[in-house]
C-alpha cells in the first residue's frame, strides 16, 4: 500500500478526506507506506523556504492525524534518490503524446499559459498541443510538468506497491501507472511490476466539493478549508459558502452548490443529522443557515484536535528528523532492490 501528498502548503479539506483519513484507518491491516511529494511540487517552481516549510507541514500532518510511523512507513519523495534515477529509466517507455492527453497536465499547462478552460469538446488535442509547444520562454510549460505522471508511477512501482489509496482526481494517474507496467513487463519479457490499483475501503474514491459552488475543493479564495484553519475563519468560510434561494416545491432537485454541501456533510456528520437535513430540504423547512453552522461545528469536531497537534509535532524537530530518518532507511531499502532489477532487466550491467 503506497501513497502520497505533493507538498504544497496546508492541507485542504480534500486531502484529508479523500487521503489522510483513509491512510489512518488502514495503517492497522496493511504494510503501509506514506510519502510527503516534493519533487512533485517542484513542478511548479516554488519558493525554496516555502518549500521546506511545506514539506515539513505535510509530515506535521500525517502524524498529527493519526499515521503512526512504528506501523506505517512515512517518508519524503526526495530522501530516496533511487526514484529519481528510475524516473529517468521509467521515461523511455512513455509517450509524450500520451502525457499531454493527460488531465491534469492539460489542467496545469492551461494554467502555466494563461488560458482558459474551453467549454466541452471546444478545442482538439491539436489547438491545445500547438499553444504548448509553440509557447513563448517566458510563459513555458515545464518538462517536468509533462512527466510528472511518470514521476508518480516511478513512486508506486519502486515500492512495488498495489494498492493506493487516492482520490478521484488521481485515478487517470493510476490507470497509467498500470499502462507502463504492462508496457515495462511486455517490452522485456518480464512478469516484474505489479499493476497497482486504486483502493478504498467501501464505496468509490471521493471528490470533495469546494464551497464556492462548483468543481472540488482547490485552494482557490472562498473555496477552501484547510486543516489547521483557526475555528472563527472555518466558521467564517462555512457560513459564505454559495446556496440557492432554496427549494421551491417539495422534493425538488438539488443545485450543485446545495448538493455540495451535502456532500460536505456527508462526509462530517452522522447521519441522523444528514437525514434531519435531507427530510427539511425535501419538505422545504431547510435553512441553510443551520445546516452551515452544524456543518461547520462538526467539522470543527474532527479538525480541532488535529490542529493541536500539528503545532506540538512542528515544534518537536528532532522527533521530525527520527521520523523521516526511519522512514527513508525503509524506503530505500525496498526502491533500490528495485532500482537494481531494473537496471538489469533494462540491460544496464556491472562489469
Ligand atoms: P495531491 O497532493 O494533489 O492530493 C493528495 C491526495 O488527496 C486527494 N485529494 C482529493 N480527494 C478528494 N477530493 C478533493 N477535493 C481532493 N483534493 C485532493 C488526491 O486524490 C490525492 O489522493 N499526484 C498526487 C501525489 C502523488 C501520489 C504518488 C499519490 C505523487 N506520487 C503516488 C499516490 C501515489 C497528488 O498530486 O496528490
Amino acid at each position: 500500500m503506497l501513497s502520497g501528498i505533493r507538498a504544497t502548503g496546508q492541507h485542504p479539506h480534500g486531502k484529508y478526506y479523500g487521503a489522510l483519513r483513509k491512510f489512518v484507518k488502514i495503517q492497522d491491516d496493511y504494510d503501509c507506506n506514506f510519502f510527503v511529494a516534493d519533487l512533485h511540487a517542484l513542478t511548479t517552481n516554488p519558493d525554496p523556504a516555502q518549500l521546506h516549510a511545506n514539506v515539513k507541514n505535510v509530515l506535521a500532518e500525517y502524524l498529527a492525524a493519526g499515521i503512526d510511523p512504528e506501523k506505517a512507513t512515512i517518508f519524503i519523495q526526495s530522501d530516496v534518490p533511487e526514484i529519481s534515477e528510475m524516473y529517468l529509466l521509467l521515461n523511455m517507455h512513455v509517450g509524450i503524446g500520451e502525457l499531454m492527453r493527460t488531465a491534469s497536465f492539460k489542467d496545469k499547462a492551461r494554467k502555466a499559459l494563461g488560458l482558459s478552460a474551453p467549454a466541452d469538446g471546444e478545442e482538439s488535442d491539436e489547438a491545445f498541443e500547438c499553444e504548448v509547444i509553440g509557447a513563448s520562454t517566458n510563459k513555458r510549460v515545464n518538462a517536468g510538468l509533462l512527466t510528472y505522471p511518470t514521476l508518480m508511477a516511478v513512486d508506486i512501482l519502486i515500492q512495488k506497491a498495489s494498492k493506493v489509496p487516492v482520490g478521484k482526481d488521481q485515478l487517470q494517474h493510476l490507470e497509467l501507472t498500470r499502462r507502463f507496467a504492462r508496457r515495462f513487463n511486455s517490452f522485456y519479457g518480464v512478469d516484474y511490476f505489479p499493476e497497482p490499483t486504486d483502493f478504498d475501503f467501501g464505496g468509490a474514491p471521493v471528490k470533495v466539493p469546494g464551497l464556492d459552488g462548483s468543481g472540488k475543493m482547490g485552494k482557490s479564495e472562498g473555496n477552501c478549508l484547510y486543516l489547521v484553519d483557526d475555528p472563527k475563519v472555518l466558521r467564517k468560510k462555512v457560513m459564505r459558502a454559495t446556496t440557492d434561494e432554496g427549494p421551491q416545491a417539495p422534493n425538488s432537485p438539488m443545485s450543485e452548490p446545495v448538493a455540495n454541501l451535502f456532500t460536505l456533510l456527508e462526509l462530517t456528520s452522522a447521519p441522523d443529522v444528514v437525514q434531519h437535513f435531507r427530510d427539511a430540504y425535501a419538505d422545504c423547512s431547510i435553512r441553510y443557515g443551520d445546516l452551515k453552522k452544524q456543518l461547520a461545528e462538526d467539522i470543527l469536531t474532527v479538525t480541532n484536535p488535529i490542529r493541536e497537534r500539528v503545532a506540538d509535532i512542528l515544534a518537536d524537530e528532532s522527533y521530525l528528523r527520527r521520523v523521516v530518518r526511519d522512514g527513508a532507511e525503509r524506503a530505500r531499502a525496498r526502491a533500490s532492490q528495485t532500482l537494481r532489477d531494473v537496471r538489469e532487466i533494462m540491460g544496464i550491467r556491472g562489469f
